[in-house]
């Protein structure tokens, strides 16, 4: 086990000779974390914003244009992929075509000169554990795109690292694998506790395994902490919108004073935010409040919308609305959740109230939260 740390990494794309006119791309810029001996660390953003970059880095498979890596206390900067005990399940499983599922597995063991009997005993604990078993005598081409994925999981796990590299290793797989391999992925982690860096798009993922989050947009860090910090405190607008199903709810909104103006409703100010925004009032602000801080109200509550979808989900119900405008062009989805026996009907036009002290508020331009009651 080791720690992994990123000082200032910057990778760029592009023709470095200056031959060809190919613009240089930088895909990732400065980007500086330390992940502690044995932690487990999420990597998201939005597609293209270098989170396999980072990984393949770390892995030695792409070469830095600048800033230094440490695996342990050894800069890696110089180091070749193959001597960096660093194990990665790649987004496209990378599995060798000609071996079949159990020499796969084998192979990182082999390399490493781990004895047979031993070998054997590894292979099948996880091909057990990622219920690829009665695979083991299959050649890739012959597994689904789910199988292919465990594969490539067993063959990172059954190397046992010092590091652990994971690109999104349970997308394609069905939702009750990958909820089963999810609380499996922890349980290993509990036991083992190898250092885990982990990409992926779904926030339940992150949440769930993660100690801490690294949010990442356009090849640059935008926030790091808790999975509970991310979600309750976003530093902005993209964080807000990008941890969180349904997203939190953003409306543009002009500040009053004690109020928001929100498409010709009023919505009252927390006096906590008031002290933060004074500076400002008569501004356009983009306000957030996530889904569950809103509830249906029977007398008239704070916002007036009309009921546009309806989906059950079996335990509650997720409802999108729109606040009337004078165009439809105009008008602004909000999504909250209610209680089936509550549920209203498309076209109806009902009230919401709002939990004012979980209002956020983001700056319309650079999306910087500005303010929030829990801060
Ligand atoms: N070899 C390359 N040459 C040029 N540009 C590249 C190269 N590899 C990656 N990029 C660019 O760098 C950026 C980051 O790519 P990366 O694969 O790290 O994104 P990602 O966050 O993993 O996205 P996804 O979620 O879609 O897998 C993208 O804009 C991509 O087009
Ligand atoms: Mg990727």
């Amino acid at each position: 086990m080791a720690i992994v740390r990123l000082e200032g990494i910057t990778r760029q794309f592009g023709s470095a000779t200056g031959k060809t006119a190919a613009a240089k791309f930088t895909g990732i810029t400065e980007i500086t974390f330390e992940v502690p001996d044995g932690q487990f660390w999420a990597l998201v953003g939005p597609s293209g914003c270098g989170k396999s970059t980072i990984l393949r880095t770390i892995a030695g498979l792409e070469r830095a244009t600048s800033g230094d890596l440490y695996i342990g206390d050894r800069c890696v900067n110089q180091v070749p992929a193959r001597q960096r005990d660093v194990a990665m399940v790649f987004q496209n499983y990378a599995l060798y075509p000609h071996m079949t599922v159990a020499e796969n597995l084998a192979f990182g063991l082999q390399m490493r000169q781990v004895e047979a009997q031993k070998r054997q005993e590894r292979i099948a604990d996880v091909a057990k554990m990622l219920a690829i078993d009665h695979l083991l005598d299959r050649k890739p081409g012959q597994l689904s795109g789910g199988q292919q994925q465990r594969v490539a999981l067993g063959r990172a796990i059954a190397r046992q690292p010092q590091v652990f590299l994971l690109d999104e290793p349970l997308s394609n797989l069905d939702a009750q694998l990958r909820d089963d391999t999810r609380a499996e992925l922890k349980h290993l982690h509990q036991q083992v506790g190898i250092t885990t860096i982990y990409v992926t798009h779904d926030q339940v993922e992150a949440m769930t395994l993660a100690d801490q989050i690294v949010v990442l947009d356009q090849g640059r860090i935008q926030q790091i902490g808790e999975p509970q910090t991310i979600y309750s405190r976003p530093a902005s607008r993209m964080i807000a919108t990008f941890l969180g199903s349904p997203p939190m709810n953003i409306m543009r909104s002009v500040y009053e004073g004690a109020a928001f103006q929100v498409y010709g409703q009023r919505l009252p100010c927390p006096e906590t935010l008031q002290a933060k925004l004074q500076p400002i009032v008569g501004q356009s602000y983009d306000l957030g409040i996530r889904p569950e801080h809103l509830q249906l109200s029977a007398a008239p509550g704070h916002l007036q919308v009309d009921i546009t979808v309806v989906e059950p989900l079996g335990r509650e119900v997720l409802v999108r609305a729109k606040l009337p405008a004078e165009t439809s062009a105009q008008a602004q989805e909000i999504a909250f959740q209610c209680r089936p026996d509550q549920c209203p009907r498309v076209g109806d036009r009902v009230f919401l109230t709002v939990e004012l002290d979980q209002l956020f508020v983001f700056d319309v331009e650079t999306g910087k939260t500005l303010g929030c009651v829990i801060n």
